[in-house]
Protein backbone atom coordinates (compact mmCIF):
# COMPACT_ATOMS: atom_id res chain seq x y z
CA UNK A 1 0.00 0.00 0.00
CA UNK A 2 1.04 3.65 -0.90
CA UNK A 3 1.86 5.66 2.63
CA UNK A 4 3.42 9.06 3.81
CA UNK A 5 6.22 8.81 6.02
CA UNK A 6 8.42 11.46 7.34
CA UNK A 7 11.88 10.46 5.39
CA UNK A 8 15.25 11.61 7.23
CA UNK A 9 17.71 11.93 4.25
CA UNK A 10 21.11 12.41 6.04
CA UNK A 11 22.34 13.20 9.27
CA UNK A 12 23.96 16.08 10.72
CA UNK A 13 21.90 18.91 9.37
CA UNK A 14 22.26 22.06 9.92
CA UNK A 15 19.68 24.38 12.39
CA UNK A 16 16.99 26.06 12.16
CA UNK A 17 15.45 22.76 10.77
CA UNK A 18 12.66 24.73 9.85
CA UNK A 19 14.96 26.40 7.07
CA UNK A 20 16.98 23.40 6.80
CA UNK A 21 14.20 20.31 6.69
CA UNK A 22 16.09 17.48 7.19
CA UNK A 23 12.46 15.38 7.05
CA UNK A 24 11.06 14.97 3.55
CA UNK A 25 7.51 14.02 3.77
CA UNK A 26 7.62 11.00 1.10
CA UNK A 27 4.81 9.14 -0.69
CA UNK A 28 6.30 5.41 0.35
CA UNK A 29 5.35 1.73 -0.48
CA UNK A 30 4.87 -0.48 2.49
CA UNK A 31 4.79 -3.70 1.47
CA UNK A 32 2.35 -5.98 3.58
CA UNK A 33 3.02 -7.92 6.74
CA UNK A 34 5.25 -10.98 7.11
CA UNK A 35 5.40 -14.02 9.41
CA UNK A 36 4.98 -12.43 12.82
CA UNK A 37 4.50 -8.68 11.69
CA UNK A 38 1.70 -6.43 11.99
CA UNK A 39 0.31 -3.40 9.83
CA UNK A 40 -1.11 -1.07 12.18
CA UNK A 41 -2.61 2.32 11.52
CA UNK A 42 -0.96 4.74 13.32
CA UNK A 43 -2.81 7.16 15.25
CA UNK A 44 -0.41 9.14 17.53
CA UNK A 45 3.34 9.23 17.55
CA UNK A 46 5.52 11.43 19.55
CA UNK A 47 8.55 13.15 19.09
CA UNK A 48 11.81 11.85 21.67
CA UNK A 49 14.81 13.43 21.88
CA UNK A 50 16.58 9.54 20.33
CA UNK A 51 14.26 11.00 17.04
CA UNK A 52 16.38 14.24 17.07
CA UNK A 53 19.85 12.38 18.24
CA UNK A 54 19.69 10.97 14.85
CA UNK A 55 18.54 13.72 12.83
CA UNK A 56 21.75 15.72 14.70
CA UNK A 57 24.18 12.56 14.41
CA UNK A 58 24.31 11.91 18.04
CA UNK A 59 23.20 8.62 17.62
CA UNK A 60 24.48 7.88 13.95
CA UNK A 61 21.74 5.23 12.61
CA UNK A 62 21.59 4.49 8.55
CA UNK A 63 19.66 6.66 6.01
CA UNK A 64 17.31 6.98 4.23
CA UNK A 65 15.88 6.27 7.37
CA UNK A 66 11.77 6.60 8.36
CA UNK A 67 12.22 8.02 11.62
CA UNK A 68 9.58 7.76 14.85
CA UNK A 69 9.62 5.33 17.21
CA UNK A 70 6.68 6.35 20.04
CA UNK A 71 3.42 5.48 18.68
CA UNK A 72 -0.05 4.37 19.52
CA UNK A 73 -2.38 2.49 17.01
CA UNK A 74 -4.86 0.26 15.34
CA UNK A 75 -4.37 -2.89 14.02
CA UNK A 76 -5.47 -3.27 10.69
CA UNK A 77 -4.12 -6.73 9.33
CA UNK A 78 -2.02 -9.45 11.18
CA UNK A 79 0.83 -11.57 9.05
CA UNK A 80 1.00 -15.63 9.70
CA UNK A 81 1.34 -16.81 12.89
CA UNK A 82 -0.14 -13.95 14.61
CA UNK A 83 -2.80 -15.38 17.02
CA UNK A 84 -3.14 -12.85 19.88
CA UNK A 85 -3.70 -9.24 18.08
CA UNK A 86 -6.70 -9.05 15.37
CA UNK A 87 -8.00 -6.42 13.37
CA UNK A 88 -8.99 -3.39 15.46
CA UNK A 89 -7.06 -3.84 18.67
CA UNK A 90 -5.63 -0.59 20.19
CA UNK A 91 -1.42 -1.81 20.43
CA UNK A 92 1.48 0.87 21.81
CA UNK A 93 4.47 -0.19 19.98
CA UNK A 94 7.78 -0.38 22.36
CA UNK A 95 10.96 0.34 20.73
CA UNK A 96 12.99 -2.89 21.56
CA UNK A 97 10.89 -5.90 20.14
CA UNK A 98 11.24 -8.53 22.55
CA UNK A 99 11.82 -12.14 21.02
CA UNK A 100 10.86 -14.18 24.11
CA UNK A 101 14.09 -16.71 23.26
CA UNK A 102 17.88 -14.94 23.93
CA UNK A 103 19.41 -15.25 26.67
CA UNK A 104 18.67 -11.68 28.18
CA UNK A 105 15.07 -11.92 27.31
CA UNK A 106 14.76 -15.56 28.95
CA UNK A 107 16.48 -13.70 32.12
CA UNK A 108 13.76 -11.26 32.17
CA UNK A 109 15.44 -8.70 30.79
CA UNK A 110 14.16 -8.01 27.06
CA UNK A 111 15.29 -4.34 26.87
CA UNK A 112 18.61 -5.86 26.06
CA UNK A 113 17.15 -8.66 23.49
CA UNK A 114 19.97 -9.54 21.17
CA UNK A 115 18.19 -10.44 17.73
CA UNK A 116 16.31 -6.35 18.35
CA UNK A 117 19.43 -4.69 19.25
CA UNK A 118 21.35 -5.53 15.57
CA UNK A 119 18.32 -5.26 13.70
CA UNK A 120 17.77 -2.01 15.41
CA UNK A 121 20.92 -1.04 14.96
CA UNK A 122 20.66 -2.11 10.95
CA UNK A 123 17.55 -0.52 10.38
CA UNK A 124 15.74 -3.14 9.41
CA UNK A 125 12.38 -5.13 11.11
CA UNK A 126 13.58 -7.85 13.67
CA UNK A 127 12.98 -10.25 10.98
CA UNK A 128 16.04 -8.86 8.73
CA UNK A 129 13.35 -7.63 6.27
CA UNK A 130 12.68 -3.88 5.18
CA UNK A 131 9.23 -3.52 4.24
CA UNK A 132 9.42 0.09 2.96
CA UNK A 133 10.64 1.20 -0.73
CA UNK A 134 10.30 3.94 -2.86
CA UNK A 135 8.57 3.79 -6.19
CA UNK A 136 12.33 2.97 -7.52
CA UNK A 137 12.64 -0.07 -4.81
CA UNK A 138 15.08 1.68 -2.98
CA UNK A 139 14.76 0.17 0.37
CA UNK A 140 13.96 2.36 3.36
CA UNK A 141 15.60 2.17 6.61
CA UNK A 142 13.27 1.23 9.75
CA UNK A 143 13.75 3.60 12.90
CA UNK A 144 13.57 1.21 16.03
CA UNK A 145 11.64 -1.71 14.34
CA UNK A 146 9.17 1.44 14.46
CA UNK A 147 9.24 4.08 12.33
CA UNK A 148 6.25 6.08 13.11
CA UNK A 149 5.98 9.48 11.51
CA UNK A 150 3.83 7.57 8.78
CA UNK A 151 -0.01 6.92 8.92
CA UNK A 152 0.66 3.34 8.68
CA UNK A 153 3.64 0.89 9.69
CA UNK A 154 4.23 -3.02 9.57
CA UNK A 155 5.96 -3.68 12.62
CA UNK A 156 7.10 -7.39 14.25
CA UNK A 157 4.51 -8.61 16.13
CA UNK A 158 7.53 -8.67 19.47
CA UNK A 159 7.36 -4.92 19.32
CA UNK A 160 3.70 -4.18 20.23
CA UNK A 161 1.43 -4.43 23.50
CA UNK A 162 -1.88 -4.44 23.61
CA UNK A 163 -4.03 -1.78 25.08
CA UNK A 164 -7.59 -1.16 26.58
CA UNK A 165 -9.08 0.96 23.27
CA UNK A 166 -10.66 3.36 26.15
CA UNK A 167 -7.25 4.80 26.94
CA UNK A 168 -7.03 7.94 24.09
CA UNK A 169 -4.01 7.07 21.59
CA UNK A 170 -2.71 10.42 21.92
CA UNK A 171 -1.70 9.51 25.60
CA UNK A 172 -1.52 5.85 25.08
CA UNK A 173 1.45 6.86 22.24
CA UNK A 174 3.33 8.24 25.30
CA UNK A 175 3.68 4.98 27.42
CA UNK A 176 5.42 3.23 24.20
CA UNK A 177 8.76 5.52 25.01
CA UNK A 178 8.87 8.25 27.15
CA UNK A 179 6.76 6.61 30.05
CA UNK A 180 8.16 3.14 30.28
CA UNK A 181 11.69 4.65 29.65
CA UNK A 182 11.17 7.60 32.94
CA UNK A 183 8.83 5.75 35.10
CA UNK A 184 11.07 2.75 34.80
CA UNK A 185 14.16 4.38 35.58
CA UNK A 186 12.84 5.01 38.86
CA UNK A 187 10.66 1.99 39.54
CA UNK A 188 13.06 -1.20 37.70
CA UNK A 189 16.67 0.52 37.26
CA UNK A 190 16.77 2.96 40.72
CA UNK A 191 14.35 0.31 42.46
CA UNK A 192 13.23 3.53 44.61
CA UNK A 193 11.94 2.64 48.15
CA UNK A 194 9.73 4.55 50.21
CA UNK A 195 11.17 7.63 51.78
CA UNK A 196 14.32 7.91 49.95
CA UNK A 197 15.63 10.94 48.56
CA UNK A 198 15.84 10.99 44.50
CA UNK A 199 17.25 13.62 42.06
CA UNK A 200 16.07 13.78 38.14
CA UNK A 201 18.99 15.66 35.58
CA UNK A 202 17.13 16.28 32.33
CA UNK A 203 13.57 17.37 32.54
CA UNK A 204 12.07 16.38 29.03
CA UNK A 205 9.35 13.89 28.45
CA UNK A 206 11.36 11.18 29.57
CA UNK A 207 12.97 13.01 32.78
CA UNK A 208 9.71 14.07 33.64
CA UNK A 209 8.33 10.88 33.87
CA UNK A 210 11.16 9.93 36.26
CA UNK A 211 10.34 12.90 38.36
CA UNK A 212 6.54 10.57 38.27
CA UNK A 213 8.17 7.41 38.81
CA UNK A 214 9.93 8.67 41.59
CA UNK A 215 6.86 10.07 43.71
CA UNK A 216 4.70 7.11 42.60
CA UNK A 217 7.49 4.88 44.25
CA UNK A 218 7.05 7.30 47.20
CA UNK A 219 10.91 9.16 47.57
CA UNK A 220 10.41 11.38 50.33
CA UNK A 221 11.85 14.17 47.89
CA UNK A 222 12.06 14.70 44.57
CA UNK A 223 14.95 17.20 43.08
CA UNK A 224 14.25 18.28 39.96
CA UNK A 225 17.43 19.69 37.79
CA UNK A 226 17.33 21.03 34.61
CA UNK A 227 19.43 24.35 32.37
CA UNK A 228 16.13 25.17 31.38
CA UNK A 229 13.83 27.29 34.35
CA UNK A 230 10.77 26.66 32.52
CA UNK A 231 11.11 22.90 32.95
CA UNK A 232 11.79 23.41 36.76
CA UNK A 233 8.62 25.19 36.66
CA UNK A 234 6.65 22.57 35.27
CA UNK A 235 8.36 19.74 37.88
CA UNK A 236 7.36 21.73 40.74
CA UNK A 237 3.66 21.74 39.25
CA UNK A 238 3.66 17.32 38.85
CA UNK A 239 4.98 17.36 42.47
CA UNK A 240 8.81 17.87 42.42
CA UNK A 241 9.70 19.11 46.54
CA UNK A 242 12.51 20.64 45.40
CA UNK A 243 14.07 22.55 41.86
CA UNK A 244 17.34 23.58 40.94
CA UNK A 245 19.46 24.89 37.87
CA UNK A 246 22.24 23.16 37.36
CA UNK A 247 23.99 26.12 35.55
CA UNK A 248 23.74 28.04 39.00
CA UNK A 249 26.89 28.24 40.85
CA UNK A 250 27.20 26.60 44.17
CA UNK A 251 24.48 24.09 43.22
CA UNK A 252 26.10 20.50 43.75
CA UNK A 253 26.77 22.14 47.75
CA UNK A 254 23.18 23.00 48.02
CA UNK A 255 21.89 19.63 47.03
CA UNK A 256 24.33 18.03 49.39
CA UNK A 257 23.84 20.30 52.11
CA UNK A 258 19.58 19.91 51.42
CA UNK A 259 20.18 15.91 51.93
CA UNK A 260 22.61 15.47 54.41
CA UNK A 261 25.40 14.73 51.68
CA UNK A 262 23.14 13.71 48.43
CA UNK A 263 20.33 11.50 47.38
CA UNK A 264 20.14 8.03 47.78
CA UNK A 265 19.41 8.35 44.18
CA UNK A 266 20.27 10.39 40.97
CA UNK A 267 18.62 9.53 37.77
CA UNK A 268 20.50 11.61 34.41
CA UNK A 269 17.75 11.67 31.54
CA UNK A 270 19.92 14.80 29.46
CA UNK A 271 22.14 12.75 27.46
CA UNK A 272 25.03 14.74 28.22
CA UNK A 273 28.04 13.91 29.88
CA UNK A 274 28.31 17.10 31.67
CA UNK A 275 24.71 16.06 33.29
CA UNK A 276 26.25 12.63 34.51
CA UNK A 277 29.05 13.54 35.96
CA UNK A 278 26.54 16.22 37.95
CA UNK A 279 24.01 13.63 39.19
CA UNK A 280 27.36 10.92 40.16
CA UNK A 281 28.31 14.51 42.00
CA UNK A 282 25.17 14.89 43.81
CA UNK A 283 24.52 10.79 44.97
CA UNK A 284 25.11 10.13 48.67
CA UNK A 285 27.49 7.32 49.58
CA UNK A 286 26.31 4.00 49.58
CA UNK A 287 23.70 5.60 46.98
CA UNK A 288 22.88 4.79 43.19
CA UNK A 289 23.44 6.98 40.02
CA UNK A 290 21.34 5.73 37.34
CA UNK A 291 21.89 7.10 33.65
CA UNK A 292 19.74 6.84 31.07
CA UNK A 293 20.32 9.84 28.54
CA UNK A 294 22.24 8.79 25.35
CA UNK A 295 25.19 10.57 24.70
CA UNK A 296 27.15 10.64 21.46
CA UNK A 297 29.48 7.26 21.21
CA UNK A 298 32.46 9.01 21.74
CA UNK A 299 31.87 10.31 24.76
CA UNK A 300 33.27 9.27 28.40
CA UNK A 301 32.67 10.55 31.42
CA UNK A 302 35.47 11.94 34.08
CA UNK A 303 34.16 10.37 37.65
CA UNK A 304 36.19 10.02 40.98
CA UNK A 305 37.22 6.13 41.03
CA UNK A 306 37.80 5.55 44.42
CA UNK A 307 34.22 7.14 45.51
CA UNK A 308 32.84 4.20 43.79
CA UNK A 309 34.65 1.97 46.02
CA UNK A 310 34.98 3.53 49.14
CA UNK A 311 31.50 4.97 48.98
CA UNK A 312 30.14 1.80 47.76
CA UNK A 313 28.53 3.44 44.57
CA UNK A 314 26.22 1.93 42.48
CA UNK A 315 26.48 3.50 38.52
CA UNK A 316 23.78 1.60 36.63
CA UNK A 317 22.53 2.44 32.62
CA UNK A 318 18.86 2.20 32.14
CA UNK A 319 17.27 1.18 28.75
CA UNK A 320 13.49 1.37 28.08
CA UNK A 321 13.40 1.60 31.70
CA UNK A 322 15.02 -2.03 32.25
CA UNK A 323 11.13 -2.86 31.20
CA UNK A 324 8.97 -5.78 30.44
CA UNK A 325 6.90 -4.04 28.05
CA UNK A 326 3.75 -6.43 28.94
CA UNK A 327 3.84 -6.06 32.42
CA UNK A 328 4.80 -2.34 32.79
CA UNK A 329 2.79 -0.84 29.99
CA UNK A 330 -0.06 -2.44 32.06
CA UNK A 331 1.32 -1.17 35.29
CA UNK A 332 2.20 2.84 33.98
CA UNK A 333 -1.50 2.68 32.21
CA UNK A 334 -3.41 1.75 35.38
CA UNK A 335 -1.43 4.01 37.33
CA UNK A 336 -2.35 6.64 35.15
CA UNK A 337 -5.87 5.88 35.15
CA UNK A 338 -5.97 6.01 38.91
CA UNK A 339 -4.24 9.62 38.32
CA UNK A 340 -0.96 8.61 40.27
CA UNK A 341 0.97 8.81 36.68
CA UNK A 342 -0.45 12.59 35.40
CA UNK A 343 1.43 11.58 31.95
CA UNK A 344 -1.02 13.68 30.03
CA UNK A 345 0.45 16.74 31.29
CA UNK A 346 3.73 15.77 29.45
CA UNK A 347 2.04 16.33 26.06
CA UNK A 348 2.73 20.13 25.65
CA UNK A 349 1.74 20.39 21.51
CA UNK A 350 0.24 18.59 19.24
CA UNK A 351 1.08 18.81 15.42
CA UNK A 352 0.30 16.99 11.70
CA UNK A 353 3.12 15.37 10.08
CA UNK A 354 3.59 18.47 7.75
CA UNK A 355 4.62 20.13 10.68
CA UNK A 356 7.60 17.43 11.67
CA UNK A 357 10.58 19.96 11.16
CA UNK A 358 8.92 22.49 12.90
CA UNK A 359 8.36 20.20 16.22
CA UNK A 360 11.96 18.73 15.85
CA UNK A 361 13.51 22.11 15.67
CA UNK A 362 11.71 23.34 19.07
CA UNK A 363 12.40 19.71 20.77
CA UNK A 364 16.02 21.48 19.53
CA UNK A 365 15.70 24.52 21.32
CA UNK A 366 14.37 22.92 24.40
CA UNK A 367 11.14 24.52 23.79
CA UNK A 368 8.99 21.28 23.96
CA UNK A 369 8.12 18.52 26.76
CA UNK A 370 6.11 16.20 24.50
CA UNK A 371 4.73 16.91 20.93
CA UNK A 372 2.53 14.37 19.16
CA UNK A 373 1.72 14.27 15.42
CA UNK A 374 -1.86 12.92 15.28
CA UNK A 375 -2.93 11.08 12.09
CA UNK A 376 -6.86 10.80 11.03
N1 LIG B 1 17.47 5.08 27.97
C1 LIG B 1 16.50 5.00 27.07
O1 LIG B 1 15.94 3.92 26.83
C2 LIG B 1 16.04 6.24 26.40
C3 LIG B 1 14.76 6.30 25.79
C4 LIG B 1 14.34 7.52 25.27
C5 LIG B 1 15.15 8.63 25.31
N2 LIG B 1 16.39 8.52 25.87
C6 LIG B 1 17.30 9.67 25.97
O2 LIG B 1 16.92 10.39 27.14
C7 LIG B 1 17.30 11.75 26.98
C8 LIG B 1 16.12 12.64 27.25
O3 LIG B 1 15.13 12.50 26.23
P1 LIG B 1 13.92 13.55 26.13
O4 LIG B 1 13.12 13.16 24.94
O5 LIG B 1 13.29 13.71 27.45
O6 LIG B 1 14.79 14.88 25.77
P2 LIG B 1 14.44 16.44 25.91
O7 LIG B 1 15.27 17.13 24.90
O8 LIG B 1 12.96 16.63 25.87
O9 LIG B 1 14.93 16.78 27.39
C9 LIG B 1 16.28 16.84 27.77
C10 LIG B 1 16.36 17.85 28.92
O10 LIG B 1 17.67 17.80 29.46
C11 LIG B 1 18.06 19.12 29.77
N3 LIG B 1 19.53 19.18 29.86
C12 LIG B 1 20.44 19.12 28.86
N4 LIG B 1 21.70 19.18 29.36
C13 LIG B 1 21.57 19.28 30.69
C14 LIG B 1 22.50 19.38 31.76
N5 LIG B 1 23.83 19.38 31.54
N6 LIG B 1 22.02 19.48 33.03
C15 LIG B 1 20.69 19.47 33.26
N7 LIG B 1 19.76 19.37 32.28
C16 LIG B 1 20.20 19.28 31.02
C17 LIG B 1 17.45 19.97 28.66
O11 LIG B 1 17.33 21.33 29.05
C18 LIG B 1 16.10 19.28 28.49
O12 LIG B 1 15.09 19.85 29.33
C19 LIG B 1 17.87 11.86 25.57
O13 LIG B 1 19.28 11.70 25.64
C20 LIG B 1 17.24 10.67 24.86
O14 LIG B 1 17.97 10.24 23.73
C21 LIG B 1 16.83 7.37 26.42
ZN1 LIG C 1 12.25 7.75 22.66
ZN1 LIG D 1 15.21 -11.62 22.87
Amino acid sequence: MKIRAAVLQAIGAERPYTETKPLVIEELELDPPGDNEVLIQIKAAGLCHSDLSVIDGNRPRPVPMALGHEAAGIVKEVGNGVRDLKPGDHVVAVFVPSCGHCEPCAEGRPALCEPAAKTNNAGTLVSGEHRLHRADGTAINHHLGVSAFADHAVVSRDSLVKVDPELPLHHAALFGCAVLTGVGASINSADIKAGQTVAVVGLGGVGLNSVLGALVAGASEVIAIDLDDSKLALAKELGATHTFNSGEEGVVDAIKQLTNGGVNCAIEMAGSEKALEFAYQITRRGGTTVTGGLAHPEKKVALQQVSLVAEERTLKGSYVGSCVPVRDVARYVSLFRQGKLPVDKLLSDTLTLDQINEGFEKLAAGKAVRQVILFD
